[in-house]
């Protein structure tokens, strides 16, 4: 798939200045120093990642103590996690919410609500089982057991955080599996009417984001862009000025601009799972040689975001202002 680069003056406009080695899709190990944790406006802090549920495997271990540390050292408590789908690859029996979510992500440090994301393999392995299977257990998980982090009233929901009074952000879940034949027809227009009527909503929230498992961009090697996402919510995202979209999906961490949308399009896909190639197209930052997560402290006037791997570095560190604009804050170096 033919990616077309942002234009100079598009570049300009923006002000994102990316690192050259991550233009470059650079060897060698990427290393940017130490996280931020303290930030001088005030707001809320939430943590984004995807692609996690192996089964307790080294990587999602690593990753899952790298985020409960950078949780520790904020200060305060964490509005709430985003996990971005794939929730548990494999089988799915009852014991592993406990041993794969409840005891490995710091019930301590990551004690917030953990809003779950529908991926591909949270529908089930092999022949997909649609009516029976994991999902249907994920859902009636979160339904049976209130008090768990594990949030999932839905396949898609919106939240309001960090309370609906007095909200900074709000976020509408999706489930993006138009192209994997899960969703039927009829579900795909149900969420359509849904995220109509959920746009309209007032909200006194600054900041709106979309969630879903499936990038609409990535240059990942695998599957590159997402038409029929893009056909679905592009306009969307530009009609109502979507500041950030996450993703997981594609096992990489990156940080896309594409011209024409106002929105930071976030893909956070290495929670876990082996790490897939890239395929740079020059939209902005792309990285595949580290598992991690995404930190995103979100303030009335300006965020920030930062990917943090499972060895505690920040890879890249960029703010975002309301009218869009962004500014790269660090940046990783080839080691
Ligand atoms: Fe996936």
């Amino acid at each position: 798939m033919l990616h077309a680069p942002i234009t100079r003056r598009e570049a300009l406009r923006r002000t994102v200045v990316f690192s050259a080695a991550a233009l470059a899709g650079r060897p060698g190990l990427l290393r940017a120093g130490q996280p931020t944790s303290k930030f001088k406006a005030p707001g809320v802090d939430l943590l984004a990642f995807g692609d996690f549920g192996t089964k307790g495997d080294k990587q999602q271990t690593a990753v899952a103590n790298s985020m409960a540390k950078f949780a520790k050292s904020l200060g305060s408590p964490l509005a709430a996690v985003l996990a971005l789908g794939d929730n548990f690859y494999g089988a799915l029996t009852p014991d592993r919410f406990d041993k794969h979510f409840e005891k490995l992500y710091s019930p301590e440090y990551l004690n917030c609500p953990f809003y779950m994301v529908t991926g591909n393999h949270d529908y089930g392995e092999g022949k997909y089982d649609l009516q029976h299977g994991k999902l249907k257990m994920e859902l009636d998980y979160a339904k049976n057991n209130p008090t768990s982090r594990w949030k999932m009233p839905a396949k898609w929901y919106s939240v309001e955080l960090p309370n609906p009074a007095q909200p900074l952000v709000k976020i509408i879940i999706l489930d993006g599996d138009f192209q994997e034949g899960f969703l039927t027809p009829q579900e795909k227009i149900e969420q359509r009417h849904w995220l109509q009527t959920e746009l309209k909503k007032p909200t006194a929230a600054p900041w709106l984001f979309f969630a879903s498992h499936f990038p609409l961009f990535s240059d990942c090697d695998k599957r590159g862009d997402n038409q029929a996402l893009i056909r679905e919510w592009g306009d969307l995202l530009k009609q109502h000025n979507v500041a950030l979209y996450f993703a997981g999906h594609d096992h990489t961490m990156q940080h896309l601009r594409v011209e024409g949308y106002p929105t930071s399009f976030i893909v956070s896909g290495a929670g876990g799972a082996s790490l897939y190639d890239l395929k740079p197209t020059n939209r902005g930052f792309i990285e595949n040689q580290h598992w991690g997560f995404a930190h995103i402290h979100v303030a009335p006037e300006e965020l920030h975001l930062q990917f943090i791997t499972a060895e505690g570095d920040c890879l890249h560190h960029f703010q975002r202002s309301k009218d869009g604009s962004e500014k790269v804050l660090a940046a990783a170096k080839v080691a």
